[in-house]
């Protein structure tokens, strides 16, 4: 008996480690708690702004969750349902949208067809958001947008969803080798770094007419027409006004203002990594670099003067003791929890690929033995 739990904690753990990367994913529910999916083979609910700087988090893993060894991992909170949409989780399926609802702290899994033919949605090569009012995905892939709607989901429904064309922005020019940098404003979608635009204008999809703006619109600034990340702020209740560009090179943060077309230049992130992700609530803009094992947010006031605003690390859920920089770190289990299956070694990853394998498997089997560290 004892022999086999061993044996099947290590396969288990193995099954875990050896795949793919782990790649967490940072979302809010509706009520604004940030919610850390994908640590060490577990989620916590790190509740609202004022305890992530604490030292707990709520785990909420349950069963049917994806197992977040996708690349490209993203999650949107669907505001008016309450609900969050996840995709790119599980390496074996990447057409499939998992969904998990914060109130029922439950999973399910939304099947999607991609159909075929030309043009066609690439789902490992895309951008997306999450329309507000609509609830309806628009994607861009290799420079064709497509849409994806959800309805008012808050469970998978057994009917499978289609992502469907919509066109191609033809007067912006060619957008075949453009890496997309949008976020949603006003039913408005807005796409930096499309060539031709010059520092501190977008390119706008107007979602409720289905229409490419031909023309850019100006925000009164100097944001680089660079590859980036860009995420929208929500509000209590209504549309988004506001979104967040952090350039590739974590030089700045800019807000973008669509009602006054103003854009505020604030602290670049104090992780500088052009791959973490980044997710906005109405007070704050979380950034989570999973190369870093970091998890930091700027605290924001809509409307008002944030030139002060400064990046804080959250400490209520911790992601890694690694000092890996790579992407294929296995990341920890952590916060509150005190489950001891399923974890991960801490701080064997080595810099070099080959190392790192090697680090690994030691850490793993060391890591079984002594049924592993947990932070907290
Ligand atoms: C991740 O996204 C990038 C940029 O879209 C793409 O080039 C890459 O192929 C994606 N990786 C996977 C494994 O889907
Ligand atoms: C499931 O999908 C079918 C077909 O689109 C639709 O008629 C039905 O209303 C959906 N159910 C829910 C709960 O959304
Ligand atoms: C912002 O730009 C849009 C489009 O050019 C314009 O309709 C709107 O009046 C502008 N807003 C302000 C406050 O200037
Ligand atoms: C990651 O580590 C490698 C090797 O130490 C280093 O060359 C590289 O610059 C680091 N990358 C980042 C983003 O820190």
């Amino acid at each position: 008996m004892i022999t086999l739990t061993v044996v099947s904690l290590l396969l288990s753990a193995l099954s875990f480690i050896l795949p793919a990367a782990a790649e967490p994913c940072i979302a809010m529910d509706a009520s604004f708690n940030l919610l850390v999916f994908g640590v060490g083979g577990k989620d916590f609910n790190a509740g609202t702004q004022d305890s992530w700087t604490g030292s707990s988090a709520t785990d909420i893993t349950a069963s049917g969750r994806p197992p977040f060894d996708g690349s490209n991992t993203t999650c949107y909170l669907a505001q008016f349902f309450n609900a969050i949409y996840v995709l790119n989780a599980d390496s074996s399926d990447s057409t499939s949208v998992y969904i998990y609802n914060p109130t029922g702290k439950s999973w399910s899994k939304q099947p999607v067809t991609t159909p075929s033919g030309s043009p066609s949605f690439d789902p490992t090569d895309f951008k997306a958001i999450l329309d507000h009012d609509t609830n309806v995905f628009y994607a861009l892939s290799k420079g064709e947008l497509f849409f994806l709607d959800m309805g008012a989901l808050t469970a998978a429904n057994s009917t499978a969803l289609t992502w469907t064309d919509v066109g191609a922005p033809v007067a912006w020019g060619d957008l075949s080798t453009y890496q997309p940098v949008m976020a949603l404003a006003q039913n408005h979608i807005h796409f930096i770094g499309v060539q031709g635009l010059t520092a501190g204008e977008c390119d706008i999809f107007v979602i409720h007419f289905s229409f490419f703006q031909p023309a850019a619109q100006s925000y009164s600034s100097n944001f680089p027409e660079s590859h980036g990340q860009a995420v929208s702020f929500f509000q209590k209740s209504d549309v988004q006004q506001e979104f967040a560009y952090i350039p590739d090179d974590g030089s700045a943060t800019y807000v973008i203002n669509v009602e006054s077309n103003t854009t505020q230049t604030l602290a670049g992130p104090s992780v500088k990594d052009s791959s973490a992700q980044y997710f906005a609530g109405i007070t704050s803009l979380v950034q989570l670099s999973s190369a870093n094992s970091a998890l930091s947010f700027l605290a924001y006031t809509e409307g008002s003067d944030n030139s002060a605003a400064a990046w804080t690390k959250i400490t209520a859920v911790t992601l890694s003791t690694s000092s890996s920089n790579t992407s294929s770190t296995s990341v920890l289990g952590s916060g509150s929890s005190g489950t001891k299956t399923g974890s991960s070694p801490s701080a064997t990853a080595s810099t070099s690929d080959a190392g790192r394998t090697v680090m690994n498997t030691f850490g793993l089997v060391a890591g079984t033995m002594t049924l592993a560290t947990f932070m907290i």
